[in-house]
């Protein structure tokens, strides 16, 4: 097992935890690019890099893992919304150095290929955060039968417009987006670094079949374990149903 698994006591040493990796990372390679996550989970995280004045964003590049079809960068309900609400608003990072797949573009079977082609020209992602599904799921990519490709369509399962409307759309599973566009997979993890993030129970099935469960697309976060630099960063919660976890919490205090 190749990845590094760190368990916190809760949220906030989660945040904690993985805003001190930011930085490092910054300090290290002010040019980084990023691949940066929505979702509740990162907000932690981000509250925290906005409030850091001293940092400086601008010679970095930021991709995002996706955005729903249909929604405008301006509706409110848009990832890119929520990421100049929650990060890009509070950080010297341009507008022209951070970039979403456009769900609202004419074509977007073109709209795929150039995100990709972007990602690539600007030399790949350097550190990619991800958040998980409760099903697994990493970006929008849902369980399925084979691990995506590149950036695509994608249908999202009943349980994650469920988990979404809970969260983001007043309960109300009409008013979410049926499809999204997300990363595929496979270019997930052609990022040199990962960073994974998991807080509470309801991911705790999610994190034990990814850590220590068989590495299939039915649950795509599986994919993890072949990639060499991983660190997951989970709750104690998240974690309650990894079956070597007393191991790995000894592991967390070495670390
Ligand atoms: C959405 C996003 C994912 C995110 C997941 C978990 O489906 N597309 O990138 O990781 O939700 O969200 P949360 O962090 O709110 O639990």
């Amino acid at each position: 097992m190749k990845n590094k698994i760190i368990i916190t006591k809760d949220y906030k040493e989660m945040s904690e935890v993985v805003t001190k990796l930011f930085i490092k990372q910054l300090l290290e390679k002010p040019s980084t690019v990023w691949g940066l996550a929505t979702g509740s989970t990162p907000v932690g995280l981000y509250e925290r890099l906005g409030k850091r004045k001293d940092l400086d964003f601008s010679k970095s590049k930021s991709f995002n893992l996706d955005e729903y079809e249909s929604l405008k960068p301006d509706d409110p309900q848009s990832y890119y919304y929520f990421m100049q609400e929650e990060l890009f608003s509070k950080i010297n990072i341009s507008e022209s150095n951070y970039f979403l797949p456009n769900g609202a573009a004419e074509d977007l079977v073109s709209e795929c290929k150039n995100y990709d082609f972007l990602i690539k020209s600007n030399g790949g992602i350097d550190l990619q955060l991800l958040g998980i599904g409760t099903n697994g799921h990493v970006g929008f990519n849902e369980p399925s039968n084979k691990f995506s490709d590149g950036t695509h369509l994608v249908d999202l399962t009943d349980q994650t417009i469920k988990d979404n409307a809970d969260k983001y759309f007043e309960g109300n599973t009409n008013l979410v987006p049926k499809r999204a566009l997300s990363m595929g997979t496979m270019q997930i993890v052609k990022a040199k670094k990962i960073i994974i993030l998991a807080s509470g129970k309801n991911k705790a099935w999610a994190v034990s079949e990814s850590i220590e469960g068989t590495v299939t697309p039915k649950v795509p976060a599986s994919i993890l374990q072949k990639h060499d630099d991983v660190t997951w960063i989970i709750d104690k919660a998240a974690a309650s149903k990894l079956k070597n976890r007393n191991k790995l919490e000894l592991t967390t205090k070495v670390l």
